[in-house]
């Protein structure tokens, strides 16, 4: 039997795939390679010749039905994983049509073979921004989605299209929605590698607004741990937040990321603020405390790994960082710069 990792080639996909490897199972891969896809994150495992022999990739598109089931059929699939995504909120808003293909179309072509193939698990990878911006508390499993902007609602599609065929077919779902990940691997669009690799070029970093917007971070190890756990203790049918515990400002995980490579604070510099910019995101996660499961990595040693990953690894997102990257940075971030909506106050 082989578990099916869509997005495998992605930032945390690639993590579970290894931990997946790593315990001995067998693991197809089946990712488009869309800009944010890179096989360099699976390198490790095509070149190992013991873990190769678990492992098998296919480049294609989620929502094509016919080769999801040629994927069936040819690997036994029992369980899928399904991390494919656009994931980019910033994208999201320049252009919400792959987000509709891929978030809510591509989930739809998923369920649908699984239903016909009657799988064992179906693991729909879902996100803490379905709930909207947290003005108070935490949100729990049951409280309402308000997702924000076009990436989000895509997800909450797929999120409430996966629990309709537990309820409507009893196919065996679990959705979990995970806070913001950091950790190696991480495409360089996203805000961490981004200020981080900026400040190693000693370019400015585009803090957006006053920076005073919250994000829980959760190392992207300890997020495929949690869906692991999940995976062997959850119930069908349910929903599991896996949240990092570590709410921060932004402009605090900015101070902290410059001050760890040792540069100077005035890199940041305040941009233009994201439209629709939700302001905190905060998940209570004791439903899966109560099962037994509990993130481990405290935040400021994660990012200090991470920060030594970026570090020693420029090659990697330097691949990433010019081309279509480049060409998306100067249209996302030239007016930004230019057009500053908020005093300068570090
Ligand atoms: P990522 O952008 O790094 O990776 C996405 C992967 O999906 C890429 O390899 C890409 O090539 C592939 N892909 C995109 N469209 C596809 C398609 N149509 N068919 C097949 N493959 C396709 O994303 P990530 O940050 O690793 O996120 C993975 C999943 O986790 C997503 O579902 C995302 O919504 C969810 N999530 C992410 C975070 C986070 O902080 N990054 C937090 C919670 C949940
Ligand atoms: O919360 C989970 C979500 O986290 C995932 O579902 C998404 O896939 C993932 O991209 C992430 O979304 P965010 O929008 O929170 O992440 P991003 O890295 O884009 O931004 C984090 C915060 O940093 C957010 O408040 C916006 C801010 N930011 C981001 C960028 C790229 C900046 O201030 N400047 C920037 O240049």
């Amino acid at each position: 039997m082989t578990i099916l990792i869509t997005g495998g080639a992605g930032f945390i996909g690639s993590h579970f795939v290894r931990r997946m490897i790593n315990q001995g199972k067998r693991v197809a891969v089946l990712d488009k390679l869309t800009y944010a896809g890179n096989l360099e994150n699976l390198k490790d495992i095509i070149e190992d010749p013991k873990m190769s022999q678990q492992f098998k990739f296919y480049k294609g598109d989620i929502g094509n039905q016919e080769f999801v089931e040629h994927i069936f059929v040819e690997e036994n699939i029992d369980t899928i994983a399904n991390f494919a995504a656009e994931s980019h909120v910033d994208r999201s808003i320049r252009s919400a049509s792959n987000f509709i293909d891929t978030d809510m179309k591509g989930v739809f072509v998923l369920l649908e073979a699984s239903r016909r193939f009657s799988l064992k698990k179906f693991i729909q990878i879902s996100t803490d921004e379905v709930y909207g911006t947290a003005h108070q508390g935490a949100f729990k499993e049951t409280d309402a989605l308000n997702p924000s902007n076009p990436y989000s609602a895509s997800k909450a599609g797929g999120d409430r299209l996966a629990y309709a065929y537990w309820v409507t077919y009893k196919l065996p779902i679990i959705i979990t929605r995970a806070s913001n990940n950091y950790g190696t691997n991480q495409h360089p669009e996203k805000f961490i590698p981004l200020f981080i690799t900026n400040a190693l070029e000693d370019k400015k970093l585009p803090l957006y607004g006053d920076g005073r917007q919250i994000r829980d971070w959760i190392h992207v190890e300890d997020h495929c741990a949690g869906i692991d756990f999940i995976m062997n203790h959850g119930q069908d049918g349910e929903v599991y937040n896996i949240g990092g515990g570590n709410e921060r400002y932004n402009i605090d995980t900015a101070h902290l990321i410059l001050d760890e490579l040792k540069k100077p604070r005035s890199l940041i510099e305040h941009v233009k603020d994201r439209e629709g910019h939700d302001r905190r995101y905060a998940l209570d996660c004791s439903k899966l405390m109560l099962l037994g499961w509990k993130p481990r990595i405290k935040f400021e040693n994660g990012l200090s790994d991470t920060i030594h990953w970026y570090r020693n690894n420029q090659v990697w997102w330097k691949r990433i960082k010019n081309g279509e990257f480049m060409e998306y940075y100067n249209k996302q971030y030239s007016h930004r710069f230019a057009d500053t909506d908020v005093q300068q106050t570090h």
